[in-house]
């Protein structure tokens, strides 16, 4: 397993994926395209010996504070193998990187996989939104995760 940055070359491969995971509220190749591309966050690619299998992004724009988890997903037959938490973590370390403090990130109601995981990284529901994902009809749990201030000497403390 290979975390990389993505890049525009990846946007078939990410398309394809995202279509397949979200095939009710995929976003479009224009709105992906776009997000790879923008310099307020971070896309990464899992790259299994040159086949994509997953991909994350966090938009952190420096010096808000704040950072989102956009989206993060594995192709079906990679799943439950740790990718997924490591991916986040990666996610994680580029909005500190990005000095962000919180982190939020929208997961559906019905998706008790991507709840567990992001729990179990520290997030909390702080919300939730009714009927958010349409046409599902699914509420949005609104999650955030606090992270640490760096110390004064630059690291920080997990
Ligand atoms: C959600 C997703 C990214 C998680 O990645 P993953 O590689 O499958 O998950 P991991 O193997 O890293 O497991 C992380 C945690 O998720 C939870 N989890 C993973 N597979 C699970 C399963 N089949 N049942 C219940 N919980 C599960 C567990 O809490 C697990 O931690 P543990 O192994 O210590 O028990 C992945 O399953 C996926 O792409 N799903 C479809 C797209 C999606 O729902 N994206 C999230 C949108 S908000």
């Amino acid at each position: 397993m290979t975390l990389r940055a993505a890049t525009r070359g990846d946007l078939d491969a990410i398309m394809a994926l995202e279509e397949s995971a979200f095939p009710t509220d995929a976003w479009s190749r224009t709105a992906m395209a776009a997000e790879i591309a923008s310099p307020h966050g971070r896309y990464l690619v899992d790259d299994e010996s040159g086949r994509v299998v997953g991909y994350g992004g966090v938009r952190a724009v420096v010096g808000a504070g704040d950072a989102d988890i956009q989206t993060i997903a594995l192709e079906a037959d990679v799943r439950g193998a740790g990718r997924g938490r490591a991916l986040l973590r990666a996610l994680l370390d580029e909005a500190r990187a990005r000095r962000a403090q919180q982190v939020f990130l929208e997961v559906r109601a019905d998706n008790p996989v991507a709840q567990r995981l992001y729990a179990s990284e520290g997030f909390v529901e702080i919300a939730r939104r009714p009927r958010y994902y349409q046409p599902d009809d699914v509420d949005a749990i609104i999650m955030q995760l606090n992270l640490p201030e760096p110390g004064a000497d630059g690291k920080v403390d997990r």
